[in-house]
């Protein structure tokens, strides 16, 4: 079955230096239809990471609530699979214990744990890579371990947050197309962080854009491309104009603070 996520009246703001708190998102409600790819993109600093962790349980908020499926969602669950922005790794497990992690947490017998575990690593192409640790692969290979990981436990939810951030353009293409065709077999509702507006734009069914902090979001586009995608339709008039209106969303407040306008 596929989930619906739905997020009403978001605000948080950090409160570590209580001298100085730093207000992260205020007011954001959203909601997933199930089975849609989200991407939501914004400027550095503007409460993406912030959003998703309140999105996954893993933050609770100030204000507002999320709901999965119409049910309260106070703290992580198995129905979500979460890619951090760092590829997040246990450095002292191999590629195919890290990727059995979320299955031993849920006490799944060790055989079966690890065939799943196995079906998932060939499925992101890392076969003949399980008993590598996560320092021998590059930074690519080690995203692909976190997708692995993420998907092994077949959640109805996928978090991603800026999962391919900090791969060259090339590789992060390569992944771009891996993450369709995964998503294209499981149809998972799917909420990606990005900057990248490419991505974005080429990825989702819709994108939202996200102003600076405090977060609030700005813009909503959505993206009338057909699928399935193919790269080729970066080259077309209408990805084009798409990238251009996000980027105009993004450009308006050109990094700065707004204050309240609703
Ligand atoms: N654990 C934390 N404690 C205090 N402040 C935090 C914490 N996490 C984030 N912040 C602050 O909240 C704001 C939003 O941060 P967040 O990480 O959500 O932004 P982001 O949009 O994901 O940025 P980036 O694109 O750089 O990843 C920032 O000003 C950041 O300094
Ligand atoms: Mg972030």
């Amino acid at each position: 079955m596929q989930s619906a996520l739905r997020a009403e009246g978001l605000s948080h703001t950090y409160r570590d230096t209580p001298a100085n708190p730093t207000p992260a998102l205020a007011g954001i409600s959203l909601s997933v239809a199930p089975g849609e790819f989200l991407a939501v993109v914004g400027p550095s600093g503007c409460g993406k990471t912030s959003l998703l962790r309140i999105l996954g349980g893993l933050l609770t908020p100030d204000e507002g609530r999320v709901w999965l499926d119409g049910k309260p969602l106070t703290a992580p669950c198995r129905e979500i699979g979460f890619v951090f922005q760092r590829a997040n790794l246990m450095p002292w497990r191999t590629v195919l214990t890290n990727v059995m992690l979320p299955l031993q947490v849920q006490k799944m017998a060790y055989g079966e744990a690890e065939a799943r575990a196995q079906a998932l690593i060939s499925l992101v192409g890392l076969e003949g890579f399980e008993r590598s640790y996560p320092r021998q692969l590059s930074g690519g290979m080690q995203q692909r371990v976190a997708l692995a990981r993420a998907l092994v436990h077949d959640p109805e939810i996928l978090l991603l947050d800026e999962p391919f951030g900090a791969l060259d353009a090339l590789t992060r293409e390569r992944m771009n197309l891996e993450l369709l065709r995964l998503w294209s077999l499981h149809r998972q509702t799917v909420v990606m962080v990005t900057h990248n507006i490419q991505e974005a734009v080429f990825l989702a069914d819709r994108v939202l854009v996200m102003s600076p902090r405090p977060g609030r979001l700005r813009a909503e586009i959505a993206v009338t491309l057909p699928r399935p995608r193919a790269v080729e339709m970066m080259a077309s008039e209408v990805f084009g104009a798409l990238a251009q209106q996000v980027r105009r969303e993004i450009d308006a407040n050109g990094g700065q603070y707004v204050p309240d306008r609703s």
